[in-house]
């Protein structure tokens, strides 16, 4: 099995910013809305958690599957964050609800959706929404990540979310709920969120198509 390094490409000893660095490009080259897979965006995610988590090539027990059997489940810690409903845009079209439903949940609730279209994750404190959402498994949209395109714009349903500046979101759409998810995080008891709605017209136009932000980075590499 890969170390964590190996699979995010860099070295046991590099400092945290190289290793987010090396993170934030394979995890953009995975993802799925960049032709990438969704068990490849899973496996770079967990290498980085397992960083994250203090993982040391040194004890890495992986090799012996006669120890991890005989070593004993972790209790559940307790929840902590904020619980964050998500919904998928594309899921409303399929059934014929509007972003304004009063009971627009509560319809998704009583509906059989897949998991990655409906559910709850919780979003540490002062976490942005998107990396929550990813580091709770999910494969969200995003091109830049630094608040320059709408690709990652969510719509809040319920809960507050604040984003105090955005160089391309009109405060039209922030006063509409409209927020850009890599860029700002829940500060309310709890959220309800629609994902996804990057095609929402007038938002559409405002999108940074992947190819470009690659040309981008590569450019400036
Ligand atoms: S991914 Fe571009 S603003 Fe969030």
């Amino acid at each position: 099995m890969d170390s964590p390094f190996e699979v995010l490409g860099v070295s046991p000893d590099a400092d945290e910013d190289t290793i987010e660095q090396a993170y934030r490009e394979q995890v953009f080259e995975a993802h799925p809305d960049h032709g990438g897979s969704a068990a490849a965006f899973q496996r770079i995610r967990r290498a980085y958690e397992r960083i994250q988590a203090g993982y040391d090539p040194d004890t890495d027990d992986a090799g012996s599957p006669a120890e991890a059997e005989n070593t004993p489940e972790p209790a559940e810690p307790d929840p902590v964050g904020v619980p964050v409903q998500y919904l998928d845009y594309r899921a409303l079209a399929d059934h014929g609800w509007e972003l304004t439903d009063a009971d627009l949940f509560e319809k998704a609730a009583d509906t059989d959706l897949e998991v990655g279209d409906y559910g709850e994750f919780r979003a540490e404190p002062g976490q942005p929404l998107l990396k929550a959402a990813e580091e709770a498994g999910h494969a969200w949209p995003f091109a830049c990540r630094g608040g320059a395109c709408t690709n990652c714009a969510v719509a809040i349903i319920d809960g507050e979310m604040p984003m105090h500046s955005s160089h391309i979101l009109p405060q039209e759409w922030i006063d509409r709920g409209v927020r850009l998810s890599c860029v700002s995080a829940p500060v309310s008891d709890g959220m309800k969120v629609v994902f996804n709605v990057k095609h929402l017209p007038g938002l559409e136009e405002l999108l940074l198509p992947a190819s470009r932000f690659d040309k981008a980075r590569s450019s400036g590499d």
